[in-house]
């Protein structure tokens, strides 16, 4: 599907389709009002109307805010794939133009590598129709390559287990680098060794696949600031030894969406051409059982010399996680250090599905990051730290324990731990994002579809944007 941003009856427009979005405050007043509501139409929020006739779809939106033109958006291009319609036209100023573009590359996105039979949509074009083509183009590209990059994150988190282990991550983040003229640095098993990340090396011990620390960098010229993104690139988690029950273990391919997130992030920043360093840092491995599986009553030497007694072998997100922020506190003294996680099932029974949970010592950057999330139209909510759950990662063995002693406030105790990792003079410039509940869904809400969203990368574009 092609998107092109169009001047209003400039260029002659063939398109078979047009789109209006309705508001219940509009309707009572418009032309097609008494045809509109004997169809049943009354502008609800996300209904739809087709006039085949006159080739118009009318969409329902609450108000015209970002968030609804989105998702109103999102559906109707859903159900425009399904006609015959070849293309479609949307009016499109500054307003609405982001909006509209995430609804129709996001809510039209689908994924199907492994469908022998997919059906081909005959949607070919769709034309944005504005006044001043100049004025919007900027936003236009903007938009385009924002979503894109969530797109691409997408992607890769909706790949099989099989098919995206770490090696095939590895080799996926070198394809990035080439194409965006990144550096790129791997770290394989024997590189990993060398670097004492015995914490990250034990939880990918029994996996065929070589556990991988991929380091992407974007580096431009006049560079002010720099970024430090981290992610959690567990291709599977089954739970190791701790084994998730049957049911528990199926999505689990998308473990690896905070590190394919990053990808996305580092991607969508450097199309759109930021003046900041950033960093990407990957812990890809996979957690499974065998012989020669890390196990519980196990203690980890991680790199920064901390000592790590295992109670639970499916809290291995953090293990990994512990080991990849020590390298790249080492490696890149950054001005922010974001690290992105599906780290625990309790930030979605906190939360929800829908919110990223951000948590971090700095009240100003979390306020920071609330803003940018609200403006990229993604969910996210601060979960605060405390020194009562701090001390229940205390254990009898080693410095810490990789679980809490309390089965309540997971999320937070699960972020208490990477802090142990986060060195004095770095406490307020990270922030850790679970991602646990945002980054895949199962079924479609706003302009996400089934699998995974892309959760964090229109939000760290949005935040990098600002950075100065
Ligand atoms: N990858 C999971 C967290 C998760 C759960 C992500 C559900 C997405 C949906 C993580 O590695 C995990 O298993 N966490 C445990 C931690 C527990 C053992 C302390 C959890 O959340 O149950
Ligand atoms: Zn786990
Ligand atoms: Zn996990």
């Amino acid at each position: 599907m092609k998107i092109e941003l169009i001047k209003h009856s400039g260029e002659k427009v063939k398109s078979e389709l047009s789109v209006e979005f309705v508001t219940t405050q509009a309707l009572k007043s418009h032309e097609e009002r008494k045809s509109l509501e004997k169809a049943g139409f009354k502008a609800e929020q996300d209904a739809m109307c087709f006039f085949y006739e006159k080739n118009k779809l009318f969409c329902g939106v609450e108000d015209e805010t970002s968030d609804n033109l989105r998702s109103s958006c999102g559906v109707a291009i859903k159900a425009m794939k399904l006609t015959s319609y070849k293309s479609a036209t949307f009016g499109v100023n500054e307003e609405n133009i982001k909006a509209i573009i995430e609804g129709v590359v996001l809510g039209g996105y689908e994924f199907n590598q492994y469908k022998t039979d997919a059906k081909k949509s005959k949607l070919k074009n769709v034309y944005l129709i504005c006044e001043d083509v100049k004025k919007l183009s900027a936003a236009f590209e903007e938009a385009i390559i924002v979503a894109d990059a969530t797109c691409y994150t997408r992607d890769l988190v909706n790949q099989t287990p099989e098919d995206l282990n770490p090696p095939v991550f590895a080799k996926l983040a070198e394809k990035l680098a080439k194409e965006n003229n990144l550096l790129c640095e791997i770290l394989g098993e024997k590189e990993l060794k060398k670097e004492k990340m015995e914490s990250m090396l034990a939880v990918g011990r029994a996996s065929r696949h070589e556990s991988q620390l991929i380091h992407l960098t974007y580096k431009p010229k006049n560079a002010k600031q720099t970024l430090s993104l981290i992610g959690k690139g567990l291709t599977y988690d089954s739970g190791g030894l701790s084994l998730k029950p049957a049911t528990s273990m199926v999505t689990m391919k998308m473990d690896k969406a905070g590190g394919c997130a990053v990808l996305g992030m580092i991607k969508a920043i450097s199309e759109l051409k930021l003046d900041i360093e950033v960093h990407a840092f990957i812990g890809a491995v996979e957690n499974m059982i065998g012989g020669d599986a890390y196990k519980p009553d196990d203690v980890l030497l991680s790199r920064s010399g901390k000592t790590i007694e295992v109670r639970n072998t499916d809290a291995e997100g953090r293990l990994v996680l512990a080991d990849v922020l020590d390298y790249a506190q080492e490696k890149v003294k950054a001005d922010y250090m974001f690290d992105f996680a599906t780290l625990t099932g309790a930030c979605l029974a906190a939360l929800g599905q829908y919110t990223t949970g951000v948590m971090g010592h700095s009240s100003k950057l979390k306020h920071e990051i609330s803003k940018s999330a609200t403006l990229s139209g993604e969910l996210a909510a601060s979960l605060p730290f405390n020194n009562h759950l701090k001390k229940l990662l205390k254990s009898s063995i080693a410095d810490m324990s990789n679980i809490s002693s309390s089965p309540y406030g997971g999320a937070i105790t699960a972020a208490l731990f990477l802090d142990k990792f986060i060195k004095e003079e770095n406490k307020d410039k990270w922030l850790h994002f679970d991602i646990a509940g945002s980054a895949y869904t199962e079924t479609p809400w706003d302009c996400n579809v089934y699998g995974g969203t892309g959760a964090g990368v229109r939000l760290i574009s949005e935040f990098a944007k600002n950075m100065k």
